[in-house]
């Protein structure tokens, strides 16, 4: 029996070179031996890729992507098709999963400096798989034919009506419509199902591709190539099968029963997951009283909504997504892990994180003077941490330091001056003090103390 399985693979490999595929990308791929709790997302993002295939090709066999069946098929999937309920569900609870997981998986490689050099292009198809995400959830949204999917569509495509001269034929060809409609439900719905995942494959294979060619970054930032044995292979690495392969199940498990507990028990999550308003078919002559995106996009939402100009929104939103692509050329600081960077490096990503959940509560709750004013200040720190992380790339005299205190803090209270609402002015000075205040701990405290300098990073891995 095994000579026959040998022969097999034998025969096949004389034809299809499966065995050196396999040593190359598994049992002879040396990972770093120090992985640890961050590692696990990568497979885990590949887990729902998966997932979310192979439960929207069951929707796709039993949903009608026609405005006047749309809703009603999705409510025949959840009542009357076997198991529809809980594919539907696994579905919904996916597109979030898949979110958190991936915020997850770009903040460790923010926390372990993964996209500096040589990893930028692994980097750069991961910002691409970002945006064809989101591209993704957004044109599945639209697909339940609710209110919020029927209203949410409409306020982001026109969007693209505020781009100057060309704007409203931008939204008009993309909708196929004058408003939302049929037309825009059929080729959101062919986008969805083949073209949008068919472009996600192809860039996960080649960000893996990527990541193989020059090797994982781990959480020491230690390049495992550099240290090597007499058969060239990596003194600090392992085989990623069976070590990582058996290791990655763990977090599988893990993650499939937080995945369960969801699904049965809470697959709406509170209004979060699914919105309460989607359960209403779309009518568009009824405006919802609170139109609010799905929470994965609301952080980027409150940054529109900070600018009160409508272009100018968009532009900053656009630039709060585009600023991601540039990070390994504004991070140039040649020690790659939060372990050995400074003691600011660290108030910095953490205040970066607390701006950008703080700015994705605010993108659900409703449009109030401190709230907007809340948006403002949120997302001046949420740029503000690029500029900051520039400037701490190469070590800096306190002069440098200061001068870009003066020219942030100068340049923030010029646009509230040159703002100038005096309904207002009380909530504008107050809140004023926030990116100064950071600014004041970032700059003058790198300026005067030492809390800026790194640690030295060691030759080998730690643990
Ligand atoms: C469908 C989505 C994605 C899948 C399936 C995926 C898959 C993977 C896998 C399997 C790894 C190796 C294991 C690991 O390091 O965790 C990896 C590494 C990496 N990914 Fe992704 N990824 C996705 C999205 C992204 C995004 C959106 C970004 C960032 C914008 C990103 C950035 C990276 C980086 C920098 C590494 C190297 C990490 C290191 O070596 O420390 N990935 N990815």
């Amino acid at each position: 029996m095994t000579n026959k399985v040998g022969g097999i693979i034998g025969w096949v490999d004389s034809r299809l070179p499966v065995i050196e595929f396999w040593e190359a990308h598994l049992s002879k791929y040396y990972a770093p031996k120090n992985f640890n709790f961050w590692y696990f997302f990568g497979s885990l993002a590949l887990l729902i890729l998966v997932l979310q295939i192979v439960t929207g090709i069951f929707l796709t066999m039993h949903y009608k992507p026609d405005a006047e069946l749309a809703f009603a098929s999705v409510e025949y999937i959840m009542r009357d098709v076997n198991w529809g309920w809980l594919v539907r569900y696994m579905h919904s609870t996916g597109a979030s999963a898949f979110f958190i997981v991936i915020y997850l998986h770009m903040l460790r490689g923010l926390m372990y400096g993964s996209f500096k050099q040589p990893r930028e292009l692994i980097w750069l198809f991961g910002m691409m798989i970002y945006m064809c995400l989101m591209a993704e959830a957004f044109m599945g949204y639209l697909l339940p034919w609710g209110q919020m999917s029927y209203w949410g569509a409409q306020v982001i495509v026109n969007l693209f009506g505020t781009i100057p001269v060309i704007g409203d034929d931008l939204a008009l060809w993309i909708r196929g419509d004058f408003v939302v409609s049929d037309a825009t439900l059929n080729r959101f719905f062919a986008l969805h199902v083949i073209a949008v995942p068919i472009v996600l494959l192809g860039l996960v294979v080649a960000h893996i591709a990527a990541l193989h060619t020059v090797g994982s970054n781990n959480p020491d930032g230690v390049e495992i190539k550099k240290n090597k044995d007499a058969d060239g292979v990596p003194l600090d690495g392992i085989p990623f099968h069976p070590y990582y392969t058996v290791k990655d199940i763990v977090g599988t498990v893990v993650f499939l029963f937080i995945f369960a507990l969801v699904v049965f028990f809470a697959p709406e999550m509170g209004g979060y997951f699914l919105e309460h308003a989607n359960f209403e078919p779309a009518n568009p002559l009824a405006t919802p009283e609170h139109i609010a995106p799905v929470w994965y996009f609301t952080p980027f939402y409150t940054v529109l909504r900070a600018i009160p100009n409508p272009f100018w929104g968009v532009v900053a939103m656009g630039a709060a997504v585009f600023i991601l692509f540039l990070l390994p050329w504004i991070d140039k600081n040649v020690v790659k892990s939060i372990r050995y960077r400074s003691a600011l490096y660290k108030v910095n990503l953490f205040v970066f994180l607390i701006a950008f959940v703080w700015l994705g509560y605010y993108g659900v709750q409703a449009v109030t003077p401190t709230a907007s004013q809340m948006a403002l200040r949120l997302s001046e720190l949420y740029f503000l941490f690029f500029a900051v992380l520039a400037i701490y790339s190469t070590r800096r005299s306190a002069g440098y330091y200061i001068m870009w205190f003066i020219i942030f803090v100068g340049l923030i209270t010029l646009y509230d001056v040159f703002r100038n609402n005096p309904e207002i002015a009380e909530l504008t000075w107050k809140t004023w003090i926030i990116p100064v205040a950071y600014l004041f701990v970032t700059l003058i405290g790198a300026a005067f103390t030492n809390l800026d300098q790194d640690k030295p990073v060691p030759e080998r891995v730690t643990s």
